[in-house]
């Protein structure tokens, strides 16, 4: 790292957390003078490019930048802002690349602006050098694994003119127990693992995340008590394979054990998780979450591809067949399980019979929705290097075809609850039209209907009166709830969304 202050970091306490909370305690010195100097408060704007769980790292900035004394900003003419990137695929390093034009413009006319980037993307040298080369406006620049040191990393971007970078090639290390800013009160995603070791052929993030590593589960549920303590009454439980969890750990846990543990905290009223490889998903699983009250009805369990000879040179490690008997017996003991799932066309070698076999998983599984995406080249994969290489042509339209077999199913399996009364937590006005609230299903869908502001947060009964798509129109029929109903709501054209 370059231009760090020696006496800064000899004084600073070695052990983590201690150390970075040293580091937010400088960080509000410089911030405050900062701010004194310019007359007004500093602000801050932090833009998630990929993942849940990038999003959940954009919290974990943004609660470190409150907590210096950096004041929200709503969009980019900001005094640090922060880019927290993602690089599955291609286009998503192309609109960071974008970007950056613009910010820099932003740049010119305020000297005081700082900009940071982070995220998965600079864990690839090639990316850091192109931005040491061309876009040497940026001030600070670190990975995925070092970013529990942000607030060390600030302090030292703050005093120095040049460009900050530190990036980690790994790390075995898990740092708990520092500040993060929730976007929503009322739900939170939370890490139970990070990393992946699975090196799907075509994938970058193991490379860009590091190997695989579960938190300890009583540090889990010890932020969850928290969490819930803070009015939080719904997690999403984050891993890049949730299935695996608990085995590198000492005392080794199933994913299954750890959710019973956490069914178990008093005034937690719901469970997600993400994302289940279907090759670990195991009996004990299915049996936990038939029998749970909290676990959400809703499986995302990516399929990548339907062909057996395509899942085996993308290192999927399962057939059609077991997919679909996965698939099967989730149905069997949960009929009312909502699945999605992702879809990667146009993979090295994909013939017109293997994606044959993609439409017909489809076909046969009914998923309420999928991600559908064109292969996209990761330097530095297996997959990368393959030389069968599908014209872009060929996978535009299989990509048209399956995208519209997926909605034509979606739409029909979404609306299979019309009618019924169902258990909503509600999660926004809209912002269409501000007499509506809108709710998520325990499936995962939304409904919009009539109401107000303090349902917000609330687990309320909605009748699913409509379904329009992808989406529901519903009316609050709860007791508890707040029932207060604009009823001009229902006499104006609603919007279609
Ligand atoms: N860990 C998760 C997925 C993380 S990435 C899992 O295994 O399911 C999210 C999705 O991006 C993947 O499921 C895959 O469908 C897609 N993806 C990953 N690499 C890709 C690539 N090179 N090109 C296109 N899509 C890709
Ligand atoms: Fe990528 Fe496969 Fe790991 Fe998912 S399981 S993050 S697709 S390597
Ligand atoms: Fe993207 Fe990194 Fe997530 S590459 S999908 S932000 S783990």
């Amino acid at each position: 790292m370059q231009d760090y202050d020696m006496e800064l970091t000899m004084q600073a306490p070695v052990q983590e957390p201690e150390r970075q909370y040293y580091f937010i305690e400088e960080a509000k010195k410089l911030i405050a003078e900062k701010s004194r100097m310019l007359g007004r408060p500093l602000t801050f704007c932090v833009t998630t490019f990929g993942c849940q769980m990038n999003a959940r790292d954009s919290e974990k900035l943004t609660g470190i930048l409150e907590q210096i004394g950096y004041v929200e900003a709503e969009e980019e003419q900001a005094d640090f802002v922060i880019y927290n990137t993602c690089t599955v695929r291609e286009n998503a390093n192309l609109r960071v690349y974008g970007r950056l034009g613009y910010l820099h413009s932003l740049k010119k006319k305020n000297p005081h602006m700082m900009i940071g980037l982070c995220g998965c993307m600079m864990q690839e040298p090639q990316v850091v050098e192109k931005l040491k080369k061309s876009y040497s406006f940026v001030n600070l620049i670190f990975g995925t694994h070092n970013i529990y040191k942000f607030a060390e990393l600030v302090v030292s971007a703050l005093s120095s003119d040049r460009m900050v970078i530190d990036i980690w090639k790994d790390t075995d290390k898990i740092v708990e127990d520092l500040p993060s800013q929730r976007k929503f009160p009322f739900k939170s995603g939370v890490n139970i693992m990070f990393g992946c070791n699975n090196f799907c052929s075509y994938c970058i993030v193991p490379y860009v995340r590091g190997r695989e590593r579960s938190r300890n589960p009583k540090d889990i549920i010890r932020e969850i008590e928290h969490l819930v303590a803070d009015g939080v009454v719904e997690v999403m439980l984050l891993g890049q394979n949730v299935n695996s969890y608990g085995k590198n750990l000492e005392e080794p846990m199933t994913f299954a054990q750890l959710l019973q543990e956490i069914e178990k905290i008093e005034g937690l009223k719901r469970i997600r998780f993400m994302t289940s490889h279907p090759k670990d998903l195991s009996d004990e699983l299915i049996e936990v979450m038939k029998n749970s009250k909290k676990i959400c009805r809703h499986l995302h369990l990516p399929l990548q591809s339907g062909s057996t000879e395509i899942l085996k040179v993308m290192n999927r490690k399962y057939t059609k067949e077991q997919y679909l008997n996965l698939v099967k017996k989730i149905r069997t003991a949960i009929p009312d399980m909502s699945l999605t799932t992702d879809i990667i066309v146009g993979f090295p070698g994909e013939t017109e019979e293997d994606f044959l076999e993609t439409m017909d998983v489809v076909e046969q599984v009914r998923y309420d929705s999928a991600f559908t995406f064109i292969y996209s080249k990761r330097t530095g994969t297996p997959a990368a290097a393959m030389e069968n290489q599908i014209p872009e042509e060929v996978v535009k339209d299989r990509f048209d075809r399956l995208l519209a077999k997926v909605q034509e199913i979606g739409r029909e399996m979404s609306s299979r609850d019309t009618g019924t009364i169902q258990e909503v937590l509600v999660e926004e006005q809209n912002s269409q039209d501000t007499h509506l609230m809108t709710g998520r299903l325990s499936n995962n869908l939304l409904v919009h209907f009539p109401g107000d502001v303090s349902l917000l947060g609330q687990i309320c009964q909605v009748r699913l009166d409509e379904c329009r798509g992808f989406y529901y129109m519903g009316t609050n029929v709860s007791v508890n709830c707040n029932l207060k109903m604009n009823m001009s709501a229902q006499s104006t054209n609603l919007p279609t969304f």
